[in-house]
């Protein structure tokens, strides 16, 4: 059973679709710690509810972002977490976290990476005119959204599509995918060489990608 801690910095729906998929039984993991850097996120009122370890950290209390990241490994250390997952975290993370947990933390992006990195990325596939955009599930390193990736998953962008409407039939498949690369891990089923990630008895057919709905 993979020992859990997650960063969020907002609404937390990622972070919900992770309780749930652990209350279905369907990912076989723990939640011990919640660490949001904001005090008003929503994240918290989930982990209240379902009994979650939470604390808010205050980055102005570190004098830098590297301290608040040690600071924040210490905190996830003590409560001896193996997976650190950015459910909404609005922050780059820094080396002290990273060493802590190297290729032990996971983020979830709204767009299909390497295209639009960074914030609004699906503002950014809607002004692009693409016309498949998606999600990508990777593990962290000290670039923006450019560490290797785990799980992707597309949907189409519509002629009549706005951020609103792509966020949220984008969002839909986050939830999917983040409990399931987490499942992945906790199985032992991801192993990573340089940039690529294996996932260990996966058929061709479903190694990492979803697409959802369906083109037809
Ligand atoms: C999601 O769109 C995620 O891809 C991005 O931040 C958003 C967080 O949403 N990293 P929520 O807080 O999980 O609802």
């Amino acid at each position: 059973m993979t020992k859990l801690g997650v960063l969020a910095s907002g609404r937390g729906s990622n972070f919900q679709a992770i309780i749930n998929a652990i209350n279905a039984g369907t990912l076989k993991a723990s939640l011990e710690l919640l660490i949001v850097d904001n005090p008003s996120a929503y994240a918290v009122e989930r982990a209240k509810k379902h009994g979650i370890p939470h604390l808010y950290m205050n980055p102005k209390d570190f004098g830098t972002q590297d301290g608040f990241f040690a600071g924040i490994a210490d905190g996830l250390k003590s409560r001896g977490v193996e997976l650190v997952v950015l459910a909404g975290f609005m922050r780059i993370v820094r080396k002290p976290l990273l060493d802590a947990f190297p290729m032990r933390v996971m983020n979830i992006h709204p767009a299909l990476l390497p295209s639009f990195p960074g914030l609004h990325g699906q503002r950014q596939a809607v002004d692009y005119g693409v016309r498949i955009s998606g999600c990508t599930v990777h593990f962290v390193d000290e670039g923006m959204d450019t560490g290797p990736v785990i799980i992707q998953a597309a949907v189409p962008v519509m002629p009549d599509d706005t951020e609103e409407s792509l966020s949220e039939r984008i969002l839909g498949l986050e939830h999917k995918i983040f409990p399931e690369a987490i499942r992945l891990f906790s199985e032992g089923r991801l192993e990573v060489s340089g940039r690529k990630v294996r996932i260990i008895n996966a058929s061709k057919a479903v190694h990492g990608v979803i697409v959802n709905p369906p083109l037809s």
